[in-house]
């Protein structure tokens, strides 16, 4: 199936997905599953959220996944293509981890990684980040159904949160 065809038939079940969910949380746990199940090239998926414990930085906590146990469960902002992605409020889109140098591996076979913020009304409440075992492994086509994902959890935590 060519790629824009999986995209928009993916989106599909996403937008379903946040229809039923009865939470954000839940949201994001059937999304990875969907994300990693669907997407082949998708080898772990996984959200981070902005947590600012008492004290302390901001930082980035690791939420909902799917694939093997990372070692980086908590990552502060300065640190990592997570940190840069929420620090910026920009996707990061990186071809080959070995080159760049803000990488914090998570496991030996990843080559490639995705991470895009989820805002929630205009601020940075978290990110879902993908690893590829796969060079240059996201294209447009991924950056859109990413961003599309993010966009669904954002909406539903803004929905979920003005709810209280
Ligand atoms: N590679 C990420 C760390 C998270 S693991 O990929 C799950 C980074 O460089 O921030």
């Amino acid at each position: 199936m060519p790629i824009a065809s999986k995209v928009q038939e993916v989106k599909q079940e996403l937008a379903q997905l946040a229809q039923n969910a009865t939470s954000a949380h839940d949201l994001m746990l059937g999304m990875v599953k969907l994300l990693q199940e669907r997407m082949l090239k998708y080898n772990w998926v996984g959200f981070y959220m902005l947590e600012t414990p008492p004290g302390e930085q901001p930082l980035l906590v690791l939420g909902a996944f799917q694939g093997a146990m990372t070692p980086h469960t908590r990552i502060p902002l300065h640190q990592g293509i997570c940190g840069a992605a929420a620090s910026s409020g920009k996707t990061v889109v990186v071809d080959d981890v070995s080159k760049d140098p803000r990488y914090l591996a998570c496991s030996l076979e990843t080559k490639s990684e995705i991470v895009v913020p989820v805002f929630v009304k205009g601020k940075v409440a978290g990110e879902l980040d993908i690893d590829s075992h796969f060079p240059a492994a996201f294209k447009d086509e991924d950056r859109e159904l990413v961003e599309y994902c993010a966009t669904l959890v954002g909406k539903t935590l803004e929905r979920t949160q003005q709810a209280k």
